[in-house]
């Protein structure tokens, strides 16, 4: 399967993008965002919110693991940044998120692919310069491959978007 591979030029464009998706996503998706520091995880998600219709979104950072929102589908918004082991995400019993009826976000996600489900998006974000990031996504499973083709096709209607 073919990752889609892009640059955001703003944090409006990065937003952006997260509301199509937050348009699009079902009941049990999980979103996997990896990339450094400041790339845009938060910003995305905060996108994501608002496309499922949360309003009250916090771009605070916080101290919590696991925040819950409630919009169109409840949203988990899930921060491995703090957790040092494996250990201690699998003590976080995190499958009630996983295979409940939300949609989960994961930032950091790669200090801990190996407790995640088998089926997800994998959303690498990288720095390229100050206000633009590479955008990469991959589909981990049939469901998401249709999530990343019909987001291509909301993106393509908007000429804004370099695709790389
Ligand atoms: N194209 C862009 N997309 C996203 N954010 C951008 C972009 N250009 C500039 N920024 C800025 O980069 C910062 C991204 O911060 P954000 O908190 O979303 O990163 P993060 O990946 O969640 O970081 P952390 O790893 O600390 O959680 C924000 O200050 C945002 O305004
Ligand atoms: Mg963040």
């Amino acid at each position: 399967m073919k990752p889609l591979k892009l640059i955001s030029h703003s944090p409006e464009q990065t937003q952006d993008m997260g509301k199509h998706l937050g348009k699009l996503v079902q009941a049990g998706d999980v979103l996997c965002l990896t990339g450094s520091l400041g790339s845009g995880k938060t910003c995305l998600t905060q996108g994501i919110a608002w496309g499922l219709g949360i309003k009250e979104y916090a771009f605070s950072p916080s101290f919590v693991i696991v925040r819950e929102y409630q919009g169109r589908l409840p949203l988990y918004h899930i921060d491995f940044y703090r957790l040092e082991q494996l250990d201690e995400i699998v003590d976080l019993g995190l499958e009630e998120y996983f295979y409940g009826n939300g949609i989960c976000v994961i930032e950091w996600a790669e200090k801990g692919m190996e407790v995640l489900p088998e089926e997800k998006l994998v959303i690498r974000l990288d720095y390229i310069a100050e206000t633009e990031r590479s955008f990469s996504m991959e589909a981990e499973g049939e469901r998401y491959q249709k999530l990343i083709e019909e987001l291509s096709l909301k993106l393509k209607r908007r000429e804004a978007w370099s695709w790389l």
